[in-house]
């Protein structure tokens, strides 16, 4: 049992990280949003200086902890019912928080797209999780909302119109505009550095049913040469968060005790057009991705790109967030009937990284915090703990949308 019971702690939401580049974006949506009166929430981070800096005049409490000072998280999560964290690489700074979350019964989000923390965190956790109420929910911006809740909302479509979930559903990126963070970058660098410290990692990575306790299904690797795809009438290249979307989508069928078929495919990449121009953009993809992996995997290169790529609390320009945008199209195959094929297509009103992301994971702590979900303490993903949630909530608030393409 929780040691606090949860309705009477002071806060519904804490916002750890908020000195970040990410936790600023969401502090000032979620100000914005909903003031302080409306909801009771609180930023936390370690440096009060910063803290109060990025408070500024408005009446937010402010709160200090270590990611690696395990009683003062203690106290920290026993503040609130939600603890929404940006602290990345969450591999590095993350384990604590999490562990503590569990054993006190807080739920908690964040925007992890380190799938083999994700699985250490599952692995030892999940009980004691389950014993709190704690809900854990990881994965909830960019990577890997439009995927998740994308895949949950065409299957209940299908499900609606034609009694059957869809066999098959594929993910490709039309559009997007934005940039990173570098705390993302850290973020995958630490990744690659493990990697290349710990050849078996990278095998772990390969696996598709990675994130999955039990549940296989009919998925191989990820592809990353190009390829014409005719549903699309288009060449696709590799879509660079596939690796952990998809592991999320099949743990969520997983979780969801195969609503989506035991036999379910899901795959992602990005639509480079017809043609040779297409083929030549699905390639150049595969290369610069793999030119990119290949760069951050040796220390040398690796400490070469870090000097010249955004450093940790440098990001797009509030501008380019403004100005940016994505646009996917998700394509479900009906089991029998092709004529029954479903389209759906997920937008962003803001870049994908962190615009839309700092909505998207403000949006997912409230729903923790406030929303009748139809699940008790555990490792969910987020279409599995907040999907119908999340369905109401982005599209109202925070310019995401999922439509069906007639
Ligand atoms: N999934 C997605 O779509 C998505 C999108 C955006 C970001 N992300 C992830 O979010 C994470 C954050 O990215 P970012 O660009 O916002 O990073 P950032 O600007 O470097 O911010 C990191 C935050 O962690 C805090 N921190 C570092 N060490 C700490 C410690 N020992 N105790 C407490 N706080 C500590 C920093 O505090 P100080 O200010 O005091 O240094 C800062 O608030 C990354 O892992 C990134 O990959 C994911």
């Amino acid at each position: 049992m929780p040691s606090t019971e949860t309705t009477e702690r002071p806060f519904d939401i804490i916002v750890w990280g908020a000195s970040g580049f990410t936790g600023r974006i969401v502090v000032d949506y979620m100000h914005r949003e909903y003031g302080s009166g409306n909801l009771s929430w609180a930023v936390a981070g370690r440096n009060p200086a910063k803290l109060e800096s990025v408070v500024g005049q408005r009446d937010i409490p402010v709160l200090t902890a270590d990611s690696h000072d395990s009683d003062s998280l203690e106290k920290l999560v026993q503040q609130a019912r939600v603890i929404l964290t940006t602290v990345g690489p969450y591999a590095r700074y993350g384990s604590e928080l999490v562990a503590a979350c569990a054993q006190h019964g807080t739920h908690y989000c964040d925007l992890t797209g380190e799938s083999l923390w994700m699985r250490e965190m599952i692995t030892a956790h999940q009980q004691t999780a389950q014993d709190s109420g704690a809900r854990i929910v990881h994965t909830c911006g960019f990577d890997s909302i439009p995927s998740d809740i994308g895949v949950y909302f065409l299957q209940k479509e299908m499900q609606a119109r034609h009694g059957v979930p869809a066999r098959h559903i594929k993910y490709r990126t039309k559009a997007f505009k934005g940039g990173f963070s570098g705390g993302t970058i850290d973020s995958m660098m630490a990744m690659m550095e493990a990697g290349q410290k710990d050849p078996t990692l990278l095998k772990q990575l390969a696996n598709p049913y990675l994130l999955n306790d039990t549940l296989r299904g009919a998925d191989g690797p990820d592809r990353f040469s190009p390829y014409f795809d005719e549903d699309f009438d288009a060449w696709v290249g590799p879509f660079m968060m596939a690796a952990i979307n998809t592991r999320v989508v099949r743990r969520t069928n997983e979780l969801l005790n195969s609503a989506y078929g035991e036999d379910f495919r899901y795959d992602e990449g990005s639509l480079t057009g017809s043609g040779a121009k297409g083929f030549l953009g699905a390639t150049g993809i595969g290369v610069g991705s793999g030119l990119f992996a290949g760069l951050a995997s040796l220390p040398l290169t690796r400490r070469g790109l870090q000097k010249v790529l955004p450093k940790p609390g440098e990001g797009p320009t509030p501008e380019q967030q403004e100005n940016g945008f994505f646009e996917v199209e998700l394509r479900a195959k009906h089991p029998l009937d092709e004529s029954k094929n479903l389209i759906a297509s997920v937008k962003g009103d803001r870049d994908p990284g962190y615009g839309s992301t700092a909505k998207m994971i403000a949006e997912s702590a409230l729903a923790l915090a406030h929303d009748d979900l139809p699940v008790a303490g555990g490792f969910w993903t987020p279409a599995s703990a907040m999907g119908d949630a999340l369905l109401n909530r982005l599209p109202a608030n925070a310019g995401v949308t999922f439509e069906i393409v007639e």
